[in-house]
């Protein structure tokens, strides 16, 4: 009989269900018979575990994990295995620690934990009665599962599932005997049953075997990892090359966010017709169509003045006015239309306006008195 004792889906935050059924699939091909409830198991919802073990024929046993939403245990509490013969009962407990439990997301998971010792001695009896050993996958701690082993009797074989060290040499407490396997599938707990002709249960022989380079990889095990980390690596590829897009997105929505001058079409006309119809006889409705006669409207050094809020535009000729900022227009004299209060303060004339284009270079003979009347409406 192989057992697990839980948390067998990863909480890794990426690749995440690709990872967990292959765990899974894999489990199944290695001839496990249960595992139970572990921390991580629903560290993504009832939902989401429920979705993954429906998919592969893996049973999973808790006795004390019960649907928040419906009260009922998320899992059958035992099931009874039958070996040679012999009659394993195996059950489930979840560590219901409080500090597991916020730590580790159960919180949020949609599930309650009971005790595990309330619940293991009202299991027991029964579970005992409809079998020959009774084996606890117990979700925990070794600290906890001793503590749980001194004050519940009744289980036979204990298999420690949250410890992160393997236990090397065997050993028991209050007549359970340990399996203490470690963390990550590096070893296994290889113990052995013994049983007299008339099947009378005589002793184990207790072995912990390192997983290591000595045991020969299963071929088709092989090949299936290989295929899942391929794939694996393909989908880190996919979103490594999609978060560079919305990073790139996100710096030229920023960039663009600078300039944001809403454009005369787009804003001021529905509210100023009578300004906008003067505004299209001056010589600034036409200083883009200028530039484009002379062939010059991708020049940034002409577009700074003959268009609307260009002032950061790359020199490297690339450069496309939108449509709908080109000529000098409202927002040039009156500045950006998101500014605009009701109070009188937006958009007031100054001499400095003019003068960020009119500067002795390109309007030598700019005179104030003679210039502002050809614009002001
Ligand atoms: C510093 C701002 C500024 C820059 C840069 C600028 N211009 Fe002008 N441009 C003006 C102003 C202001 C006038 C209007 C001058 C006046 O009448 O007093 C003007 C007028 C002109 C006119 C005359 C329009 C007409 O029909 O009377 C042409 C042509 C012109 N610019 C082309 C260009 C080209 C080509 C470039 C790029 C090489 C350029 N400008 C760069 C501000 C600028
Ligand atoms: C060349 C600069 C310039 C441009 C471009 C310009 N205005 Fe004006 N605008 C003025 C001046 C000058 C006044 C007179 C008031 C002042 O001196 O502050 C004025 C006044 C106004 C007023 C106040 C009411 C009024 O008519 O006096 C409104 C509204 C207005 N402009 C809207 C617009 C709109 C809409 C556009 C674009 C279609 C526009 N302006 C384009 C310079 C400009
Ligand atoms: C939703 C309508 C609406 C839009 C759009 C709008 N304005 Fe106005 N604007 C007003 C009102 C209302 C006033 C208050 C003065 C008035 O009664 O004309 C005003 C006043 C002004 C004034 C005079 C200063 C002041 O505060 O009274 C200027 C200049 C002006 N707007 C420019 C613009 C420009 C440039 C745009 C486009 C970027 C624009 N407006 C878009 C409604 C609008
Ligand atoms: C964003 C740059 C810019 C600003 C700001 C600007 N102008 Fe101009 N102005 C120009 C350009 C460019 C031309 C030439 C347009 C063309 O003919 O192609 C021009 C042309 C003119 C002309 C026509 C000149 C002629 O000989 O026909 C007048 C008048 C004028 N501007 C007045 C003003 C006044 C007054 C202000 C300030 C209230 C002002 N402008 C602000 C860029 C600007």
């Amino acid at each position: 009989m192989l057992v697990d004792g839980g948390g067998s889906l990863t909480r890794k935050d990426f690749e995440r269900e690709l990872t967990d059924r292959m765990n899974l699939k894999s489990m199944v091909e290695l001839g496990y018979d249960v595992t139970t409830v572990g921390v991580g198991d629903v560290f993504m919802g009832v939902d989401y575990f429920r979705e993954r073990f429906a998919e592969v024929e893996l049973k999973v046993v808790s006795a004390n994990v019960y649907d928040e939403s419906t009260g009922e245990l998320l899992v059958e509490p035992y099931v009874i295995i039958e070996k040679a013969g012999v009659k394993f009962g195996v059950t489930g407990v979840l560590d219901n620690n409080a500090s597991i439990r916020t730590q580790r997301g159960l919180e949020s998971a949609g599930v309650t934990v009971a005790q595990p010792k309330e619940v293991l001695e009202a299991l027991l009896p029964e579970l005992e009665a409809k079998c020959d050993h009774v084996v606890l996958l117990a979700h925990m701690s070794l600290k906890l599962a001793r503590v749980l082993a001194e004050s519940v009797p009744g289980v036979d074989y204990l298999v420690v599932g949250l410890q992160a060290q393997k236990s090397s040499s065997p050993f028991e407490v209050e007549g359970t005997v340990f399996l203490q396997p470690g963390n990550r599938g590096q070893f296994i707990s290889d113990y052995r049953l013994m049983f007299d002709s008339d099947g009378v249960f005589q002793q184990y022989e207790p072995n912990t075997v390192e997983l290591g380079n000595k045991v020969p990889a299963d071929a088709s095990m092989a090949l299936k990892l290989k295929e899942h980390k391929l794939l694996a690596e393909g989908l880190r590829k996919e979103r490594a090359a999609s978060m560079a897009k919305e990073r790139e997105a996100a710096r030229r929505a920023a960039q663009t966010d600078e300039v944001t001058c809403l454009g005369v079409e787009a804003s001021c006309v529905r509210c100023h017709t009578e300004q906008y119809d003067h505004w299209k006889t001056t010589a600034h409705a036409q200083a883009f169509d200028t530039l484009q006669r002379g062939f010059q409207s991708t020049n940034p050094e002409c577009l700074r003045c003959h268009t609307t809020c260009q002032t950061e535009l790359a020199q490297n000729g690339s450069v496309d006015v939108p449509d709908d900022l080109r000529n000098v227009q409202c927002e040039s004299c009156h500045g950006i239309g998101t500014e605009h209060a009701r109070d009188g303060s937006y958009g007031v004339i100054r001499v400095e306006t003019c003068l960020g284009c009119h500067d002795e270079d390109k309007s030598p003979d700019f005179d104030l008195a003679t210039y502002l009347p050809k614009v002001t409406h």
